[in-house]
């Protein structure tokens, strides 16, 4: 177990070194986002790019072929100049049936490829684009077929595809370097808005969080919220407060520990002083004089009663009770224990009355069950004693106990005045008894162990007297039972 020194120690040590923290995060994520926003936008733009540099040279063309219709006998070396200026190796055009070969370079070898600019779908145009760029040679030629001058049908031009596939290498390369460096900007603007509107501020209430956990008590270190109004100011004012409810809570609960402690001190000398009392009392019953023996028993009985108050106190006060030790417990017969150690008779004027399931086993700790059964016993004998004296068929203490899948179920009753509301404002809390002469634990102690099984105690309400339910789960639920639950629910 950590000692309150080690975790001071601990929680004064610099606040952990975050090796990849959430800026960081932040960083490679925006610079991953941007980068595949580019590489979105970058798929058709690359695909229209190669059609825009088609559509230029075959804007080009469209002049040349304007040209060669209106001067007919063009020369050899003009035609090829023009030609070398658009970048083809042969001009054509199209006019009703008739194809013209318009301009030609020697030799314009063999064209691999069609592309007709009017017409291009795009996703035809995309895997067009990433052939060009991908698998084209520079000595590959192209046909590209675009619209012609004076009514013809089409112009085409028979084209190398390597300068077009080396200016579509070029874009690329530019679009990269964009893309670099719009990622590196807004990821370093992420990166900074983020450090000081997020990471700092929670930095911030970390250190200020350990630095409290340290010393809890401590008012000074409760946090100083800022003045900001977004979503963490929210939750440095929500801590500020936990950790002042918390330090108040806790000042109160140091000064009531010492007080117990100093109570635990005094009942336990007393409990020695008010044992020989008893020591002489006892010896007193013995004197024969009446006045005595009227007397003696009074204050024998007081006197058990003040050991017992001590007693109780003392052990209320000592550390936790030990972990359930769990063993099959028959319940009929821990029950008629708790009918023996309660001293009641078959003839008393307190009816007794169980109706336990036949043979039914709970798994608890035997001893730990009894104590909790015989607090909520005597609390109902204690509440039917108050009244007049009746018959046991008015007044009665009923236990019932049944299974339930995993979970065993055991109420006790009676018929008694049930609760005031005095007792029912402060159920399960100890030291606010009602009755002259208890202690006011046996509620808080039944509870306790019932809670140690795992279980809930209950007051039923609506019945005549007072009535508890205790639910002590005590079986694993098998997995079908969980499903079955879980579908109910
Ligand atoms: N069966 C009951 N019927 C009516 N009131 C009850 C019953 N059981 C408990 N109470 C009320 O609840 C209070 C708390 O009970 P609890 O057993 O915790 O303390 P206690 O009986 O006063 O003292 P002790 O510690 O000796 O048991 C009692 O003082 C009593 O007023
Ligand atoms: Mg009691």
């Amino acid at each position: 177990m950590q000692t309150r020194d080690d975790m001071k120690a601990l929680a004064e040590a610099s606040p952990p070194r975050i090796r990849f923290g959430l800026s960081a995060k932040l960083l490679v994520l925006t610079v991953l986002f941007v980068m595949l926003a580019e590489v979105c936008i970058y798929v058709p733009s690359i695909a229209n790019f190669r059609l825009t540099w088609l559509n230029n040279k075959l804007g080009a063309a469209y002049t040349a072929a304007l040209v060669f219709e209106a001067t007919p006998d063009v020369p050899d070396a003009v035609s090829r100049q023009v030609l070398d200026s658009i970048g083809a190796r042969a001009l054509a055009m199209k006019m009703g049936q008739q194809r013209r070969l318009l301009a030609t370079a020697e030799p314009p070898g063999e064209v691999l490829q069609d592309v007709d600019t009017r017409e291009m779908k795009p996703m035809r145009a995309i895997m067009e684009a990433f052939r060009t760029l991908l698998f084209a040679k520079d000595t590959d030629l192209l046909r590209a077929m675009g619209p012609a001058p004076m009514g013809g049908q089409f112009i085409e031009i028979v084209i190398p595809e390597g300068p077009l596939r080396s200016a579509m290498w070029l874009y690329s390369r530019n679009v990269m370097l964009l893309s670099i460096v719009i990622s590196a900007i807004s990821a370093a603007l992420v990166y900074f808005a983020l450090h000081y509107l997020f990471v700092r501020p929670l930095y911030r209430i970390t250190g200020n969080m350990m630095k409290f956990r340290a010393d809890p008590e401590d008012p000074t270190r409760i946090l100083l919220p800022t003045r900001r109004l977004d979503e963490i100011g929210f939750v440095e004012h929500e801590l500020a407060e936990m950790q002042r409810d918390l330090a108040a809570t806790l000042q109160q609960k140091t000064r009531l520990a010492t007080l117990g402690l100093a109570v635990s001190k005094i009942n336990h000398d007393l409990r020695n002083l008010l044992a020989s009392a008893q020591l002489f009392s006892d010896r007193l019953a013995g004197l024969p004089d009446p006045q005595v023996q009227r007397f003696a028993p009074k204050l024998m009985r007081a006197l058990e009663r003040a050991i017992a108050f001590c007693q109780s106190t003392l052990s209320y006060g000592r550390a936790q009770e030990p972990p359930p030790d769990r063993r099959a417990v028959a319940l009929m017969e821990l029950i008629e224990d708790v009918r023996e150690t309660l001293g009641l008779q078959p003839d008393s004027r307190i009816g007794w009355i169980t109706s336990i399931e036949r043979g039914l086993i709970v798994e608890a700790d035997h001893d730990q069950l009894l104590r909790v059964l015989l607090n909520l016993a005597r609390n109902a004998m204690q509440a039917l004693e108050t009244r007049a004296p009746n018959d046991a068929a008015r007044d009665q203490v009923r236990i019932t106990g049944r299974r339930e899948g995993a979970v065993v179920i055991i109420e006790v009753a009676d018929t008694g005045p049930g609760f005031s509301d005095q007792a029912r404002a402060h159920l399960f809390e100890a030291f606010q008894g009602t009755r002259p002469g208890g202690t006011g634990l046996g509620l808080v102690i039944a509870a306790e162990l019932v809670r140690a099984h795992g279980g809930e105690i209950s007051l039923v309400e609506g019945t005549i007297g007072a009535a508890f339910r205790l639910k002590i789960p005590d079986r694993p639920i098998p997995l079908h039972a969980r499903r079955d639950e879980r579908v109910r629910a």
